[in-house]
């Protein structure tokens, strides 16, 4: 069964289509992954997944049910939640206040937001920092405490951007390990990454945009060689990494 389904999305902005007629499903329990060259329209993907954007054209329905026009946080309390590309957290609050925030989605009492912030943090090994200030933490840990912040929602959908960038392997090994623990208590993924180790270690199915449409979709090992997604999009990743 999908968790979500888009059938037939389409975003212009003024003179550019970013994402282009694209349709897909991600099946329930699964881990999708999102990939393609820089500006290929992913990150716009979750935007309009998430509420952040409106479709130009097309559906999008999460569990049975459109969400299209519905505000973020309405989005959000139905099960689907997003880390961003560029990481944001609330400088003035500490790591712990962040999550709580967030946790704040689905506790109505401050005391059982803090329990449940207390328990992602632990699970993402960032409780060390709890009382530090957000502003403080490294980049690594600014990924983390999307993570944290996103799972802190209790969604049943979430949506990963380009956590892994930017990280060293054996921090982008935690993230990955705990997708995949995440994954065995039941959460559906959505994960947008140019990191192909990870993608190809952990997805089931990948699909791929390139100038905002939809050119493949399939498991690891055929994406791996697809002669188009190769073209475009692995055969440069691959020379660039030499
Ligand atoms: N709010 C916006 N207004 C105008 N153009 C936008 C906006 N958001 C994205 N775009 C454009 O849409 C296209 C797709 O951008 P998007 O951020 O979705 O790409 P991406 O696949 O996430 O790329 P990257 O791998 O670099 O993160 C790009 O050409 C981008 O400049
Ligand atoms: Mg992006």
């Amino acid at each position: 069964m999908s968790l979500l389904a888009v059938d037939s999305l389409t975003r212009r902005f003024a003179g550019l289509v970013a994402v282009k007629d694209v349709s897909f499903s991600v099946a329930s329990g699964s881990i999708t992954a999102l990939i393609g060259p820089n500006g290929a329209g992913k990150t716009t993907c979750f935007n309009l997944i998430a509420g952040a954007l409106a479709p130009s054209s097309g559906s999008i329905e999460f569990a049975g049910r459109s969400t299209v026009g519905l505000p973020p946080e309405q989005i959000c309390a139905r099960g689907v939640a997003r880390t961003f590309q560029i990481v944001r957290p609330l400088a003035g609050l500490t790591v712990l206040e962040n999550v709580m925030v967030a946790a704040l989605v689905r506790e109505r009492a401050v005391p059982a937001a803090r329990v449940r912030a207390q328990a992602v943090l632990e699970r993402l090994g960032l409780a060390r920092k709890a009382d530090a200030p957000a502003a403080d933490l490294t980049l690594p840990e600014r990924k983390l405490l999307e993570v944290a912040k996103a799972l802190a929602t209790r969604p049943r959908l979430l949506l990963l951007d380009e956590v892994m960038a930017g990280l060293r392997p054996t921090e982008a090994a935690r993230i990955t390990e705990v997708v995949r623990e995440l994954r065995a208590e039941g959460l559906t993924v959505l994960l947008i990454e140019h990191v192909m180790r990870v993608v190809m270690a952990i997805a089931d199915t990948v699909i791929v945009l390139h100038h905002g449409e939809k050119i493949a979709e399939a498991e690891p090992a055929a994406i791996a060689i697809d002669p188009r997604v190769v073209e475009c999009y692995l055969g440069n990743l691959r020379k660039r990494r030499g």
